[in-house]
């Protein structure tokens, strides 16, 4: 695993941007060929997104080629509503770039039949030859989409309930009342996100300081969703310093210590 770690959260969203656009444009996608982008929503991805319409804006990259498919989405709210993952990515990135619609792939919360949408999301994903590089952020408690503490690092794209702590997290998106917060969730699996060829997980904020020791130096669990991380073969996890807080000096030294070669100016060349 890569660990990279930036001094803060514009810095994090900058490098995960670059890194981003540098992948799409090195793969040169066309219309037979696109790029696989898997996308999440949360306060954390909000400023790669900035950077990326900034870097769409100058023409350093497009998105004309590029198919996406989103992380997860609420059951039981509408797509229109100001909280829905779709009215997320639509506000704040895809209305912005030259990404066709018919590209965009979000799970639909309000279908008749969640399993039959969960099925045909993962055959969607098949049909798309599979994810280029999944992008993500984590919970709190670690959990990665809404892959909650003890959901099976196999899994697949399915319902999950959401745990207190995730509600509670997520009340600030709702007037603050935990009551308003939908209890269930469709979201890719574990093992979804695990088949992509690259992963890469943005981790900000000192309350993601556990769950980034977790990531980093504790052992694989179910109860700590992202360490499956471990055993992608390309994953990447950039930080800002605050969510490293609960790192030893030792590790955090090490990460500085191998990335600095990788964090030359010409790592993304043109970018
Ligand atoms: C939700 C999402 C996750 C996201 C997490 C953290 O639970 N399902 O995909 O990583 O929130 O959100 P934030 O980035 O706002 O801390």
């Amino acid at each position: 695993m890569r660990l990279i770690i930036q001094p803060d959260y514009n810095q994090m969203s900058d490098w995960a941007a670059r890194y981003v656009a540098d992948a799409i444009r090195k793969a040169a996608p066309t219309a037979d060929k696109p790029f696989v982008l898997g996308l999440p929503t949360g306060s954390s991805p909000l400023g790669m997104y900035g950077r990326l319409i900034e870097l769409h804006r100058q023409g350093a990259v497009s998105f004309r080629h590029v198919v996406t498919f989103n992380m997860d989405e609420y059951v039981g709210i509408p797509k229109e509503h100001p909280q829905s993952y779709h009215t997320f990515m639509w506000s704040n990135f895809f209305s912005h770039i030259d990404i066709p619609a018919g590209q965009v792939h979000i799970l639909n919360g309000n279908a008749s039949s969640p399993e039959a949408e969960c099925a045909a999301y993962e055959e969607a994903i098949r049909a798309a030859g599979g994810i280029d590089l999944f992008l993500g952020g984590i919970g709190p408690d670690g959990h990665i989409a809404f892959n909650e503490p003890g959901s099976s690092l196999a899994s697949r794209t399915r319902i999950k309930t959401l745990t207190t702590d995730t509600v509670i997290a997520n009340a600030r998106f709702f007037d603050n009342n935990t009551e308003l917060v939908p209890r269930t969730a469709l979201t890719v699996g574990v093992g979804t996100v695990l088949d992509a060829r690259r992963v890469l997980i943005l981790v900000n904020g000192h309350s993601k300081a556990r769950a980034l020791r977790e990531a980093v130096e504790g052992p694989v669990s179910q109860m700590w969703t992202i360490t499956a991380l471990q055993m992608h073969p390309q994953g990447i996890i950039v930080a800002d310093e605050a969510a490293c807080d609960e790192l030893r000096l030792g590790t955090f030294k090490y990460f500085k210590d191998i990335e600095r070669s990788n964090l030359s100016p010409d790592s993304f060349k043109g970018i």
